[in-house]
């Protein structure tokens, strides 16, 4: 009888802190790769000499390389959390104001939205998350607190912070969003005030956290929305399937056909170089490195999720 093949959930087969071992070298020795995102004037000078990795199992362990514990702002990876907290307040009532299918348009365009008279393609484009970040406000008695509060509850980590001074110089320069956000509200998908709306998606964009902080803030995603060994209940299992989904098919702006291809994993990137991803029943990820790709997406950073999934075996596929 020729034997059945390995259960590739079985983690014992793997020896994981080699694994990211290997990846850290090998994404060291290409370090100065790809393009930071100087359309916003603070990401501009971030050096390119910077690799985090980590992953945090459902028990709680952690396993993690390079600069893991480095601070960073999360930008649109901000936009799963908001897209939970927004689910939590209005549950599916959300769809009749976002779309849930890929965009193939970047994460900024604004294109989609006049010929699809206001709703935005899905929550993860600019757009779509500027709606989630609308719905907060509508819902949330202090908006901003409730969200540094639910991002501190994720991670577990209560030094997490917004950084004023870096949304607002891209408040500043942030003529796109501004614009988007007034065109949503001339179709009256926006509810509050524009600029109530645009400088908190600003200040959830500026919230300062490394990669451990992001591996665990997404772990109930890999947990049938649990939060890891507390198992406090962050949204419906069924919601985290949905979420998951949707990271897979429009998580990675108009690369996330490339990203099924080469990873495998629900991710969602953000222009400062993290990406998260989930391995679902399995756990929570995150990796950042500044420099990105064409599309917007950290170079090396998908680069050492494609290797993490080969090595591993965990793409969903
Ligand atoms: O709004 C922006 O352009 C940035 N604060 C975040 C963009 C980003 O990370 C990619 N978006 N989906």
């Amino acid at each position: 009888m020729p034997k059945p093949p390995a259960n590739p959930y079985d983690l014992s087969r793997l020896d994981l802190d080699d694994i990211l071992g290997t990846i850290n070298e090998e994404v060291r020795a290409r370090f100065g790769e790809g393009e930071v995102a100087d359309y916003i004037p603070a990401l501009a000078d971030v050096p390119k000499d910077r690799f985090g990795m980590a992953l945090v199992l459902l028990d709680g362990t952690v396993h993690e390389v390079g600069d893991s514990r480095e601070r960073f702002s999360i930008q649109s990876v901000s936009k799963v959390h908001t897209l939970t907290m927004a689910l939590e307040a209005v549950g599916d009532e959300l769809w009749k104001r976002v779309d849930r299918e890929p965009s193939g348009d970047p994460f900024n365009s604004l294109i989609q939205l006049e010929l699809e008279h206001g709703i935005p393609r899905n929550p993860f484009m600019n757009a779509g998350a500027l709606v989630c970040t609308d719905v907060i406000l509508s819902h949330y008695d202090d908006a901003e607190a409730s969200l540094l509060e639910f991002m501190r509850a994720r991670a577990g980590d209560p030094d997490i912070a917004m950084d004023p001074e870096l949304a607002g110089s891209e408040r500043e320069s942030g003529h796109r969003n501004v614009a988007m956000a007034n065109f949503l509200r001339s179709f009256d998908n926006l509810n509050n005030d524009v600029d109530e709306v645009l400088d908190l998606y600003f200040l959830q964009c500026s919230l300062g956290m490394h990669c451990v902080d992001l591996a665990r803030s997404v772990q109930y995603l890999a947990d049938d929305g649990r939060c890891g060994p507390s198992g406090e209940r962050v949204t419906s299992a069924e919601n985290a399937t949905r979420i998951n989904a949707m990271m897979m098919t429009a998580g990675t702006y108009d690369a996330a056909g490339d990203f099924a291809f080469y990873v495998g994993l629900p991710a969602k990137s953000g222009v400062s170089g993290g990406i998260v991803a989930v391995v679902p029943n399995v756990m929570g990820l995150c990796v950042w490195y500044p420099g990105l790709d064409e599309k917007g997406n950290s170079k090396l950073g998908k680069y050492a999720l494609h290797r993490f999934s080969r090595m591993t075996d965990l793409a969903v596929f």
